[in-house]
């Protein structure tokens, strides 16, 4: 098992892409903190892993509040001894024209996707220094996050930010053993895509229907990304397969992206 006796953090993990790494690295042996804002979806995915035989608690916070953070940061650390990996997957995304953008908009996005990742990296950093046996840090960017798309300007803001942060910590820590990368995914369609398709078929003139297959036409490998390809990578990150790798953002877009 790629991750066995590790503890991991992993916010977002109610839905989507997080809740899918939860059950992913509980099948590989890890003992998960599960965190969501939404405190009925981190316990839904908790119960899932035990009931698999995994080990997993769960615990609401809110990734914007360094209260929040730090309290569930600091009650997994007691719960299982020390974090070895933390995930940032908490996140949102508004596809909107760049005039119709509000305020609370642009703060909500940059808040959660990039000040949400700043907190927990600090509070995942300061329990890794701790344990003195390094650790893993990987957080979700996103192929926006290197290439801006149209009418996604506070999403695209905040997961090009994720980058720059990624970078600045792996370099900052690599002599102490930790070691932080990014994942920079496509199209994953996740309950994210359910709330979005709507505005994503308005800004290219089509019907809801015709944006996946539309997608399917214009990615290189010819279908969006899965759970599973997701899962692998995330594996590949948090696990040892990926030891001489840190500072990297990934690209997940089936060819999409090439660099
Ligand atoms: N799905 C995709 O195609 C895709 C592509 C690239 C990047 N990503 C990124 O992957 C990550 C996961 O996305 P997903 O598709 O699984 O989305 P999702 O909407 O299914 O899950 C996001 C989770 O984050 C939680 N969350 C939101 N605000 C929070 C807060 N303030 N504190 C704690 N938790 C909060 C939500 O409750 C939800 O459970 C996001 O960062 C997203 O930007 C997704």
């Amino acid at each position: 098992m790629l991750l066995e006796g590790k503890s991991v953090v992993i916010t977002g993990a109610g839905s989507g892409l997080g809740a899918a790494a939860a059950k992913a690295f509980a099948q590989e042996g890890a003992a998960i903190a599960v965190l969501d804002l939404n405190e009925s979806a981190a316990e839904r995915t908790a119960a899932e892993i035990i009931a698999c035989g995994g080990k997993a608690i769960y615990q609401k916070v809110d990734v914007t509040s360094k209260t929040s953070v730090w309290a569930a940061g600091d009650t997994a650390a007691n719960e299982f001894g020390c974090i070895d990996i933390w995930l940032n997957c908490a996140g949102i995304s508004k596809i909107l024209p760049f005039l119709d953008c509000t305020e609370e908009i642009w703060d909500s996005t940059l808040a959660v996707n990039l000040k949400g990742a700043f907190l927990c990296c600090q509070n995942a950093v300061t329990h890794m220094l701790q344990n003195k046996n390094g650790g893993v840090i990987i957080n979700l960017s996103s192929q926006s996050g290197k290439k801006a798309g149209a009418q996604y300007q506070a999403y695209c803001a905040s997961k090009f930010g994720v980058i720059g942060l990624t970078q600045s910590i792996a370099l900052e820590f690599a002599r102490k053993g930790i070691r932080a990368n990014a994942i920079c995914p496509g199209v994953v369609p996740t309950p994210m895509w359910d709330k979005q398709v709507t505005d994503y078929a308005r800004k290219r003139n089509m019907t809801p229907e015709e944006v996946m297959p539309y997608f399917c036409k214009t990615i290189p490998l010819g279908r969006v990304c899965s759970y599973k390809n997701f899962t692998d990578m995330a594996l590949f990150l948090a696990s040892e397969q990926s030891e001489y790798m840190t500072g990297q953002a990934l690209n997940l877009t089936g060819g999409s992206l090439l660099s």
